[in-house]
């Protein structure tokens, strides 16, 4: 259980690459396993979530090596579809779903144990289920697994009931080997589900809308292995955006992808912050100025994205009067107002809205990370405080961030990590 101890104050200067995004690559990866084939897949980053999917295939029979940030995945032979054995490791993260749409896919029949992640509200996969039934598949959900089966898979028309970028996946990933044409409609648009089609696409998939909120998928009998870059991730550059804003810093977000951040762009010149687009990414320069107060509400893309509206709070803590949050994706995503309160933010939570009265200063105490993002505010909010702040539980924050006390560090921040050994009682 490792803790991070971090001394605030100082302004985050210089350059930082993003690395691979993390919600692309969960999906890319169990996609690369739709075919009996070997693909190789670079810019992956090196986060524990990652890691944890890989162990899973890995326990399933495909090959898998890595050199540096490039994955080599090899399914020429075959592999099983059942993952039941495996509930310790898909239960901790929301990317095992994509198991069940990659396993149908290629074979028809999958059993994959219901998916674990950050608590963050109720997370039901009913969506990704309508999606796989109205393909053919036949669904039983019992102790705890998903098994499913069909004789055929046949395209279908299926129409989203919510928004969802897992479903909208999930649901890409089986039909691109069904028969026929599928259609989904109320699908997502992130940036990581263009990155899945697009890899899907090398693969042979034909695939079309992705990005749009009607995908339409042609089914294919075969798909072959290729090689493919995963794209920047925009809720890592998000955060580092904030931290520097907050920090009053000047930093250079390279490979950053402006188009993806239009609604977080917009969202801090509104307060006040500088965000130039280069050649080789977003700078970010904070202000002398009070930044100023806002609302926000978190929305499917291209609205503000939920991931982000953590980080967002350090910096609306920091500003002048009143801002306010409305959460309107998961309506458990506040569990870290508490870990701020301690550090002196002042912040009334009432259902899905938190309004946020600015405060002169944070101060540095002791604090853990409740979930993934709300670590990465944390660290923010660690970043400008007074004095030191120790953060616990950040193995949350290391499912998600690539290198991010080395990247805060050399952008001038003090950041460390402390190894605390697990206590043994006997
Ligand atoms: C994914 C991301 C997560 C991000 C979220 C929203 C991954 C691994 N995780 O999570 O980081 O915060 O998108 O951008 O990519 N819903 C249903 N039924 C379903 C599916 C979803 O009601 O079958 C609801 C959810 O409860 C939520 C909303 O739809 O209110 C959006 O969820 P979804 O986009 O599916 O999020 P995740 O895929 O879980």
């Amino acid at each position: 259980m490792d803790n991070f101890i971090i001394e605030g104050g100082n302004p985050l200067c210089g350059e930082v690459e993003i690395s691979g995004a993390k919600n692309a690559v969960l999906g890319i990866i169990p996609a690369a396993i739709l075919c009996s084939c070997s693909s190789k897949i670079d810019n992956v980053p090196d986060i524990r979530d990652v890691h944890k999917i890989v162990n899973i295939l890995e326990k399933l029979g495909a090959e898998i090596y890595r050199e540096g940030d490039t994955l080599i995945i090899n399914t020429e032979m075959p592999i099983s579809y059942d993952c039941s054995e495996y509930e310790e490791e898909t239960g901790k993260m929301r990317a095992s779903y994509y198991l069940l749409g990659a396993l149908l896919g290629r074979y028809h029949k999958a059993v994959v144990p219901l998916p674990g992640g950050c608590n963050i509200g109720d997370r039901p996969i009913d969506q990704h289920i309508k999606g796989f039934e109205a393909l053919g598949a036949k669904v039983v959900i019992e102790h705890g697994q998903v098994k499913m089966e069909a004789e055929r898979l046949v395209g279908a028309d299926i129409y989203l009931d919510v928004v969802s970028v897992g479903a909208t996946i999930n649901i890409m990933l089986a039909a691109v080997r069904a028969e026929g044409q599928t259609i989904i409609e109320n699908a997502a648009k992130e940036p990581h589900i263009v990155d899945v089609a697009n890899f899907l696409n090398l693969m042979g998939a034909k695939i079309k809308g992705a990005g749009t909120d009607t995908i339409k998928i042609t089914g294919v009998e075969e798909m072959h292995g290729c090689e493919y870059s995963v794209v920047p991730d925009q809720i890592t550059t998000g955060t580092y955006m904030m931290a520097a804003a907050a920090t009053r810093g000047n930093v250079l977000i390279k490979k950053a992808i402006p188009k993806h951040m239009e609604a977080i762009t917009a969202k801090l010149r509104e307060m006040g912050v500088q965000v130039i687009e280069e050649e080789e990414g977003i700078r970010v320069i904070g202000t002398d100025a009070p930044l100023k107060g806002c609302k926000v509400k978190t929305l499917p893309y291209p609205g503000f994205p939920t991931d982000l509206q953590q980080p967002m709070a350090i910096l609306m803590t920091l500003a002048e009067g009143q801002s306010v949050i409305t959460e309107s994706i998961f309506e458990n995503r506040f569990k870290y107002v508490d870990e701020l309160r301690k550090m002196g933010a002042n912040i009334t939570v009432n259902g899905r809205v938190a309004n946020i009265t600015g405060v002169p200063k944070l101060s540095g105490t002791k604090i853990r990370a409740t979930d993934l993002r709300a670590g990465a505010a944390m660290v923010i909010a660690g970043l400008v405080a007074e004095g030191e702040t120790r953060i616990s539980d950040i193995h949350y924050i290391d499912r998600g961030y690539e290198k991010l006390e080395e990247n805060i560090r050399n952008l001038g921040g003090s950041i460390r990590r402390e190894t605390v050994p697990d206590v043994v009682l006997d």
